[in-house]
């Protein structure tokens, strides 16, 4: 196995919760391969944000070690300068939230285009990238439309282009069908599993949905501020 990401005994409180309030993470560790589909599954507010925002190097944890390999290196968060940690997130680490955040006043193409050229990307090379993407997703006849002119599966839609224009090989989804109506989660979720399939992207799929999480290959777990396999909770 190709090891891609790896969390060590991770722990992470909100300081301004009460002085002797439990962390929401006491201790999490896991292992991801690279090209790899997860489910982080748990109830509302067990952590799963937390979780992702620390693996995705938005927030650090107050102990533990996150690793992340990269072109046959291994980036320590904790050793990175801000700087260097957020060009490894642009460079390595598409998101996508459950409420889209799409920038407004732009169209989809544009939405799509400004990781790409906060990559260092020529307006050339950005512009054909998120075309393509967009005509992956089924959404190239909407490029023009701003967020406010699409469907909140249009949106998302959107939103998976934008994650994948710098071929990140990790992909944090955090409640990706969250705001859908079924249909429109059944293909979101579709469209995330032929997308990690045909560029080889790792995924980590966070869900309050156990029907939704059955969706991934393996399933964590996320409960009391620690991390164990589904078939333990079964
Ligand atoms: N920025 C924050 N400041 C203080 N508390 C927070 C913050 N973000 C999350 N929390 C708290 O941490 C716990 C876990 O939240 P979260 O990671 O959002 O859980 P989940 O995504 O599983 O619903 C909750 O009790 C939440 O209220
Ligand atoms: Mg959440």
């Amino acid at each position: 196995m190709t090891p891609l990401l790896r969390a060590q005994d991770v722990v992470k409180a909100y300081s301004h919760r009460l002085p002797h309030d439990t962390p929401v993470l006491r201790g999490v560790s896991l292992e991801l391969a690279a090209g790899e589909f997860v489910a982080l599954v748990g109830p509302s507010g067990a952590g799963k944000s937390t979780l992702l925002h620390l693996l995705g190097g938005l927030d650090m944890p107050d102990s533990g070690t996150i690793e992340l390999w990269l072109d046959g290196r291994c980036y320590r968060y904790g050793e990175l300068p801000d700087g260097e940690r957020a060009r490894l997130r642009n460079r390595a680490i598409g998101f996508i939230f459950q409420a889209y955040h799409l920038l407004p006043e732009l169209t989809a193409l544009e939405n799509v285009m400004v990781p790409a050229l906060l990559a260092g990307l020529s307006w050339k090379q950005a512009l054909q990238r998120a075309t393509a993407l967009l005509e992956r997703v089924g959404m190239r006849h909407r490029a023009e439309h701003r967020p406010a002119e699409l469907s909140g599966g249009e949106q998302q839609r959107v939103a998976i282009a934008r994650a994948l224009v710098n071929r990140p090989v990790l992909v944090l989804a955090d409640e990706p069908t969250g705001s859908l109506d079924s249909a429109n989660a059944a293909l979101v979720l579709q469209l995330l599993h032929e997308l990690q399939r045909d560029f080889a992207t790792a995924c980590i799929l966070a869900t309050h949905s156990p029907e939704v999480a059955r969706a991934a290959v393996r399933q964590l777990y996320l409960r009391d501020g620690r991390l164990s396999p589904m078939a333990e909770i079964a």
